[in-house]
């Protein structure tokens, strides 16, 4: 395939002719950068796949314009409706039974389809202008991390998707948060931006999968068992450089392994030979730099990249996921 084309947001026409005949686009989202593709061409869903490397029991996001939109994809139902009217457009992916006019290779083969509606302006608009919904998973190679800009998408996936919509960085900077409604009681399969609680209030309680609450510092492997989210298993988000979770504040860690380190860290810290990445106090702000700031620690070859204990908190649930995920 000839190098991926660079295109801005006025192009989108052009993004949208090249998703219409089967091509592949990424494009910014208030989350993260999606790999798209029409939802509804199995081939052209096949495509993200392959530049992905992506298993293809690992079944992709469905993004669309509406609900009316998702209810052509999608089984609608109240629940859904009362979530879509309060959190849509906005980081939140419903998991929901599908219709038979959603291709295999999108489920995975599945009973169930995700759908969401983006918030991004670019996102929506290219959507509308394709006239189908868009699988979109993240636009990185497989168990990489996310892109939050158009460079990192690039840098991962140059020469293997036609083009990238260039919207600038993204807002949100972690993934949605996916909640599984297929079943009678709902299920948090990942958390993100839209929290447990906000979704409690409109729901009632809500089943959590059995990923770390609390502690960051464990193993990075989910306990097995039945595996509603396939995408949830194994290590994921992960930058190429070793990142350890420190215990505290890290600089310890540190200066104890030498060598060339990094550090993320929330405090003004300075330290010898150490790069480091200082991130916001709150967790908001932590998510949308946290990944950009993780792309810049990866490019320099470093031995390690250490990450300083977070705060407690239902705030931090989703940052603390993506990070023991990463976790080397
Ligand atoms: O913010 C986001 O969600 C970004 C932007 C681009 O929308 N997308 C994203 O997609 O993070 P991806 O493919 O990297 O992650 C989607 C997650 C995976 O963990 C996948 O296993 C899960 O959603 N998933 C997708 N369809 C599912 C289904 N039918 N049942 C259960 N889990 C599903
Ligand atoms: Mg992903």
């Amino acid at each position: 395939m000839p190098a991926t084309r660079h295109l801005q947001a006025a192009e989108l026409d052009t993004a949208a002719a090249i998703l219409r005949a089967g091509g592949l686009v990424a494009f910014p989202t208030e989350t993260v950068y999606g790999l798209g593709a029409d939802a509804l061409n199995a081939d052209a869903v096949r495509r993200i796949y392959e530049a992905k490397g992506r298993p293809s029991f690992n079944p992709l996001i469905v993004h669309v314009a509406d609900i009316a939109q998702a209810g052509r994809v999608a089984v609608w139902d109240d629940r859904a409706e009362r979530l879509a009217q309060h959190f849509w457009p906005g980081p939140l992916t419903l998991v929901l039974p599908r219709r038979l006019m959603v291709p295999d290779i999108v489920t995975g083969g599945g009973p169930t389809v995700a759908v969401r509606r983006p918030a991004h302006p670019v996102a929506q608009a290219l959507i509308v202008a394709a006239g189908v919904p868009l699988a979109g998973p993240s636009a990185n190679r497989s168990g990489q991390l996310s892109p939050t800009t158009a460079e990192h998408v690039l840098r991962d996936l140059d020469g293997r998707i036609d083009a990238v919509l260039d919207g600038g960085p993204t807002r949100a900077g972690i993934e949605s948060t996916v909640v599984d409604l297929s079943s009678v009681e709902p299920r948090l399969l990942r958390p993100g931006p839209i929290r447990p609680t906000d979704l409690e209030a409109l729901l009632g309680p809500i089943a959590h999968r059995p990923f770390a609450v609390t502690d960051v510092s464990g193993s990075n492997r989910i306990a097995t068992g039945a595996l509603p989210s396939p995408g949830l298993l194994d290590k994921h988000y992960a930058p190429q450089t070793p990142l350890l979770l420190a215990p505290d504040d890290g600089t310890a860690q540190a200066r104890s392994l030498g060598g060339r380190v990094g550090l993320v860290t929330q405090l003004d810290t300075i330290l010898p030979g150490v790069t480091v990445e200082r991130l916001p106090a709150d967790a908001d702000g932590y998510a949308a730099g946290l990944y950009a700031a993780l792309h810049r620690l990866d490019r320099l070859g470093l031995t390690h990249i250490i990450v300083a204990s977070l705060p407690d908190g239902e705030e931090w649930l989703a940052v603390r996921d993506r990070l023991r995920r990463a976790a080397f």
